[in-house]
């Protein structure tokens, strides 16, 4: 085949070029060959360390980073970041750092901690390095991981505004000194003030309120003032034990409650419920640019639904009315209206998930538009909890 190969180019090419193949290319690739049967050869003897401990040589170093930045700034080529500084959207990324990052990246009170910093390459203090990067570069490499250093992959990989909320976090990161970050974290949760409620759970199941669920969600579950997390007070248990198991097998996408409830057996995802079931929901919170007219649309909608679009009527499943409704069935009166927006977005989009009745919002959220679906989250964020049952 060489053979054939060298008659086509010499009949193409001049004599120099002729010679020069047949001098030099049979040598590079009999030197090639060998070059890999040597190199298998010495991994096969084992002598090449892998271990940690000793870490890279320097052009090793040098050669991984450059191939980071360069294919880093490749797949990035045309991506646009949305608008980050949005503080619901910081305090998002900021409880999921805490849970997910800081055991390898650290935090202000310590940069590396301990196990992350026998790593090879060791995880950087990201405030020390996030301004090299663009915003897209960084959402990129929190999205998909890096390979070859343990840095993971985003655990839902079917949405992306959750890994967009990280970035956000990152970007406000280097600014906030020990005592800003805690706050943003974990907010005034951290005080040990005791829950009536809280007494009556198992102690270990108290531990999960407090520790787990608390920072974000608040104790008594009406979330942290902006929409950042949901209100999950007096919500039907049947509705949040089921969402949480949907979230531990990974068929409702979450990134950041994922990890949460696949950690939390069985038996304690029951109590959890019961307790938030438990907890009185705060009034409604304002939603940001809410009007009576918005609302009053969206009252129409939620009961009326949109007729010739096949919505029907959202209060059928959801309230507010006299006659029960399925238990399965998450109540939405008194919730932020941005989260709202948003799962209706998710499941628009096929990205939500959820529970064995998830597929039923496949067609409502199909037949609205996008000031349909604000104005029926406004409808139900004005509506106080008690009036949906
Ligand atoms: C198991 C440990 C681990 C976890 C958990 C982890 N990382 Fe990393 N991360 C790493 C390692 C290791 C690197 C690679 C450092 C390198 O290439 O020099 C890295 C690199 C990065 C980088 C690139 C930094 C740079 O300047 O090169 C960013 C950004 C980053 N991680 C963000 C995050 C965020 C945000 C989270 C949480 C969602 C996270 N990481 C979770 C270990 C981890
Ligand atoms: C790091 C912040 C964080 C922590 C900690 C956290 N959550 Fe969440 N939780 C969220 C976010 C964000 C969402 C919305 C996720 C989505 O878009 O599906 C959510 C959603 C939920 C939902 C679904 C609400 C609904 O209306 O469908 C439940 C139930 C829930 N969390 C319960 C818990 C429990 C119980 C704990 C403690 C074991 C906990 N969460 C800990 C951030 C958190
Ligand atoms: C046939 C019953 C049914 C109707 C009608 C219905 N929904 Fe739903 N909806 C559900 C179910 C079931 C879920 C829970 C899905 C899951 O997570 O498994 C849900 C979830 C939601 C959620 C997410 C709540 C959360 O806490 O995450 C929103 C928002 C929502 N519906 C809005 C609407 C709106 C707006 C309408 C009317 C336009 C509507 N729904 C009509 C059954 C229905």
């Amino acid at each position: 085949m060489i053979r054939n190969w060298f008659k086509v180019a010499s009949a193409e090419g001049s004599g120099d070029a002729r010679s020069l193949l047949r001098h030099w290319i049979l040598p590079i690739t009999v030197f090639c060959v060998a070059l890999g049967i040597v190199g298998v050869l010495v991994a096969a003897s084992g002598v090449i360390p892998i271990k940690a401990s000793s870490g890279h040589w320097a052009i090793t170093r040098w050669f991984l980073q450059f191939s980071k930045e360069r294919s880093v700034a490749t797949h990035t080529l045309g991506l646009k970041a949305p608008p980050l500084d949005d503080r619901s959207l910081i305090l998002k990324g900021a409880g999921h750092y805490e849970i997910g990052c800081r055991p390898c990246h650290g935090s202000p009170e310590l940069h590396h901690p301990r196990i992350a910093h026998s790593m090879e390459p060791v995880p950087p203090y990201l405030p020390d390095t996030v301004t090299r990067w663009k915003p897209e570069e960084l959402f990129y490499m929190v999205k998909h991981g890096i390979k070859f250093t343990g840095m993971p992959a985003w655990p839902a990989q079917q949405r992306d505004d959750e890994v967009w909320a990280v970035v956000a976090f990152l970007l406000a990161f280097p600014e906030l000194d020990a005592e800003e970050y805690q706050q943003l974290v974990k907010g005034a949760s951290r005080t040990t003030q005791q829950h009536e409620s809280l007494t009556a759970l198992e102690p270990g199941t108290s531990t999960i309120v407090v520790e787990s669920c608390a920072p974000c969600h608040g104790l008594g579950g009406n979330g942290r003032e902006l929409a950042a997390f949901p209100r999950i007070a007096g919500q039907r248990a049947e509705y949040t034990a089921e969402s949480l198991k949907a979230y531990a097998r990974g068929d409702r996408h979450s990134g950041i409650m994922e990890p949460i409830a696949a950690g939390i057996s069985s038996e304690r995802i029951q109590q959890l419920a019961q307790y938030y079931e438990q907890q009185k929901p705060a009034s409604p919170a304002a939603a940001r640019d809410r009007t009576t007219s918005a609302i009053e649309r969206g009252q129409t909608i939620a009961h009326e639904g949109i007729p010739d679009k096949d919505v029907p009527a959202c209060v059928d499943c959801h309230g507010p009315g006299e006659t029960p409704r399925n238990r399965n069935y998450p109540l939405l009166a008194g919730q932020y209206a941005e989260y709202l927006t948003l799962q209706l977005t998710l499941f628009q989009q096929h990205q939500r998930g959820g529970t064995a009745y998830s597929h039923l919002m496949l067609r409502v959220s199909a037949g609205l538009n996008q000031q349909q679906i604000d104005d029926v989250a406004q409808y139900y964020s004005s509506l106080s909890s008690p009036v949906a049952r």
